[in-house]
């Protein structure tokens, strides 16, 4: 298993390129289960779990093939032949869920394996189910699976979300664009994401209004049409580098990162010290004098993202003066802070909360990945520590982060990959 190697200490300076939304890429490509016709999807990431979702898409019976030599652009498309999706995938990767509304939508059926919990939490679907039960579908659970069937077709349908789930929006969004007359859905989740693939949707044929906002209104149509369609910059790796260039006190330039998607990271950051500025083809992070410590608490977008808890508590835990990190989405979520307190932060856990006291300096020590965010916030560490730091189980990394140690080490970090 690879390990990743870092000598802290360096401020990073250079140029970062952002690569297309792991987040945005997976629901398109689920998308693309809705139509017949090739949807093409450009700014395509090279990642574990975007090829996890190729899989899944392509035992469905629909082809994904690179449209380009480069596999930055996939064309997807084609009949729907088997309408399972396995445990042996869906247990790899939670959003594998995401064929589900797009399966029952256009096959009448779908079984999809629970994905069952993960490490950061016990992540139920309950909200995924009624909302298509609320469309018409009938729902039972079996073995392990979710069976759910329309023989008829789903029907329009009002769903107030409890939550603004990011799945269940973009699940629910999926299923409706082909139910017989109009679908609301309140309460729903507004990250860039499911902007970008309300988006797609659209220019497949689908009819939505309040885009962008936490009312979306869908107008059923019978079939969609294939699209040609770009994925956003990655908000979440804009981030993370923003909170990397944070911790080594750099300048760094993040080419294709846009500020309206960061939300509430933008003033975390600013408020502990770190400027951004949005230039014509990115934007440019610098940590202007020492950190200071900054209170976030997550929330959905445009709240302080959970994705980027980890990174920002690497920036406190070097901060100048105490913060409290508060988690709200997910309830087990801290499982970086006995990592970092190994190489010398001063966090403590109460509940939801994380207080953290800044310390001058981290020292470098062999940590362990327990998850994709977790992971990162630890070479996030090891960057600003003094001496070695060894990443172990960065299969966790290469889910969500393309070519990390390439982009960090053009960056002046000495970072490196090796076989352990
Ligand atoms: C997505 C993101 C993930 C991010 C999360 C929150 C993808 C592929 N993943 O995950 O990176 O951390 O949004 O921003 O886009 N919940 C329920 N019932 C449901 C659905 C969710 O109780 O039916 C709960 C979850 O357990 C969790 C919270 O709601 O505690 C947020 O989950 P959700 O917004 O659905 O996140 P995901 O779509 O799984």
């Amino acid at each position: 298993m690879d390990q990743i190697r870092i000598r802290g200490g360096r401020p990073l300076s250079g140029e970062i390129a952002i690569g297309g939304a792991k987040n945005a890429g997976l629901p398109l490509m689920a998308a693309g289960l809705l139509t017949d016709e090739r949807l093409v999807l450009t700014s395509v990431p090279q990642l574990a779990d975007i090829a996890t979702m190729a899989t899944l898409i392509a035992q469905h019976g629909v082809a994904v093939d690179k449209a380009t030599n480069d596999g930055r652009s996939l064309s997807i498309g084609g009949a729907i032949t088997n309408t399972e999706a396995p445990y042996d995938i869906v247990r790899k990767m939670r959003a594998s869920v995401l064929v589900l509304g797009p399966l029952v939508a256009r096959a009448g059926e779908a079984r999809v394996s629970l994905p069952g919990g993960c490490a950061i939490g016990t992540r139920p679907i309950d909200l995924h189910l009624k909302g298509l039960e609320a469309m018409g579908a009938v729902i039972r659970l079996d073995g392990g699976y979710v069976h759910a069937t329309a023989p008829q077709g789903l029907r329009g349908a009002t769903y107030v979300m409890p939550f603004p789930s990011v799945g269940a929006t973009e699940n629910l969004l999926m299923a409706a664009t082909l139910a017989d007359g109009q679908s609301v859905l309140a309460n729903a989740a507004r990250e860039p994401e499911i902007t970008n693939l309300a988006e797609c949707l659209v220019a497949m044929g689908a009819r939505i209004t309040g885009i962008g906002s936490d009312r979306l209104t869908i107008e059923g149509v019978k079939r969609l049409h294939g699209a040609s369609h770009a994925i956003i910059p990655d908000r979440i790796e804009t981030a993370t580098y923003a909170c990397a260039a944070a911790v080594t006190g750099g300048t760094v330039k993040l080419r294709g990162g846009r500020l309206a998607d960061l939300g509430a990271v933008v003033r975390s950051l600013d408020e502990a010290g770190v400027d951004i500025s949005e230039e014509a083809d990115g934007l440019l992070v610098r940590r202007l004098n020492g950190l200071r410590g900054v209170d976030v608490m997550t929330e959905p977008y445009p709240g302080f993202p959970t994705d980027v808890q980890a990174q920002f508590m690497v920036a406190m835990a070097v901060a100048d003066g105490a913060s409290m990190v508060t988690e709200t989405i997910f309830e087990n979520r801290f499982m970086h802070v006995p990592e970092l307190n190994r190489m010398g932060a001063r966090i403590n856990v109460h509940g939801a909360s994380a207080i953290v006291r800044g310390v001058r300096a981290l020292s470098g020590a062999p940590v362990m990945a327990t998850d994709l965010r977790a992971s990162v916030s630890l070479v996030l560490a090891g960057l600003a520590a003094a001496g070695e730091t060894v990443v172990n189980r960065v299969y966790h990394l290469d889910r969500g982060y393309e070519a990390v140690e390439q982009k960090l080490a053009a960056c002046g970090a000495s970072i490196e990959r090796a076989a352990a």
